[in-house]
């Protein structure tokens, strides 16, 4: 039972990458266990594919982009965007048979990020995220982290009240109590938000999560995470630490990605501590107290997913 728990992700959009960091060099990535080669086309549209070239099984990722397609580096078969083998250098002339092309995934470009969708067979949902991520104005500060830690471990670690007064003393719970009063949590299960006073946060299942500083309005920081299950073992962790003042300062987009990733650090090794690997198949299977109000929120959505919803799979 555990085993398959492990194994199993929503259907959904994952980011895999900054677009920003996929130029002229392909790249490999990994999303629920299938792994995934982005390339940009002659428009510089990014396109991904299975990467393992239908000839003799070479790496894609280890060729290159010749206007436009992506050129196996083992005897140079080109592929296109839609994985449609183009070119055979051996047999020019030959027509290209049917065997010779690979799959193609649906990607997309939001937030400059690069999300892909890890299935050639159905059409993926509408790409979605937080209103304020669209509408306002932020300057983004990336930072990103890979944690040997389980999807669920790893979302439940950013909805998690309590830990900040001990992980997190000397950063961002520098001034937070340990004792939880006054939380509220309104909303759905697919989307609701937490608050503790004037800072609150909100999280849309399965994978995206916000901080807000404040009010809506007029608020000037927030930070921003979304969670890509790499396999059942690891997470992909890809956030922007946002802010609507001196946007142009360049040393500031340094020193929020740093402390972005200290923050994040302080919670990895705790993260990736913990067992089972994934949360257990039941509410009654670990202890939950008034501040982890969130936690059990995110479970209970997460069950239903288990019980009732077409997901990805490992196996
Ligand atoms: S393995 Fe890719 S062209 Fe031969
Ligand atoms: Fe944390």
């Amino acid at each position: 039972m555990t085993l398959k728990i492990n194994k199993v992700f929503p259907r959904n959009w994952y980011a895999v990458s900054y677009s920003k960091d996929l130029k002229q060099k392909p790249i490999k990535k990994r999303v629920s266990g299938k792994d995934f080669v982005l390339f940009r086309n002659e428009k510089g549209q990014t396109q991904a594919l299975f990467p393992y070239c239908p000839h003799r099984g070479a790496d894609l990722s280890l060729g290159k982009v010749v206007n436009g397609s992506l050129v196996c580096p083992y005897h140079g078969w080109a592929f296109n965007g839609c994985g449609t083998c183009i070119r055979i250098p051996s047999q020019p002339t030959k027509p290209i048979p049917k065997f010779a092309h690979t799959l193609s995934y649906p990607v997309i470009e939001k937030m400059g990020l690069i999300w892909v969708y890890p299935d050639n067979e159905e059409a993926p949902p509408e790409w979605k995220t937080f209103h304020t991520m669209e509408k306002v104005p932020f300057k983004l500060s990336p930072f990103q982290a890979t944690w040997k830690a389980h999807f669920t471990r790893s979302i439940e670690s950013v909805l998690d009240i309590a830990h900040l007064a001990f992980v997190h003393k000397k950063t961002i719970g520098r001034k937070t109590k340990a004792e939880s009063t006054h939380y509220k949590l309104e909303g759905t299960l697919d989307q609701f938000v937490f608050s503790n006073g004037n800072a609150y946060l909100e999280y849309q299942f399965p994978h995206q999560w916000m901080l807000h500083s404040g009010k809506q309005e007029n608020e000037s920081f927030i930070q921003y995470v979304t969670f890509t299950p790499i396999d059942e073992e690891e997470t992909l962790i890809m956030g922007y630490a946002g802010r609507t003042f001196l946007k142009q300062l360049s040393l500031l987009d340094r020193i929020l990605t740093r402390y972005s990733l200290k923050v994040l650090k302080e919670d990895q090794a705790i993260v990736e501590s913990q067992h089972p690997r994934p949360i257990p198949e039941a509410l009654q299977m670990e202890a939950h107290v008034y501040a982890d109000m969130a936690q059990v929120q995110f479970r209970k959505r997460w069950f239903q997913f288990l019980q009732s919803e077409p997901c990805f799979s490992l196996d």
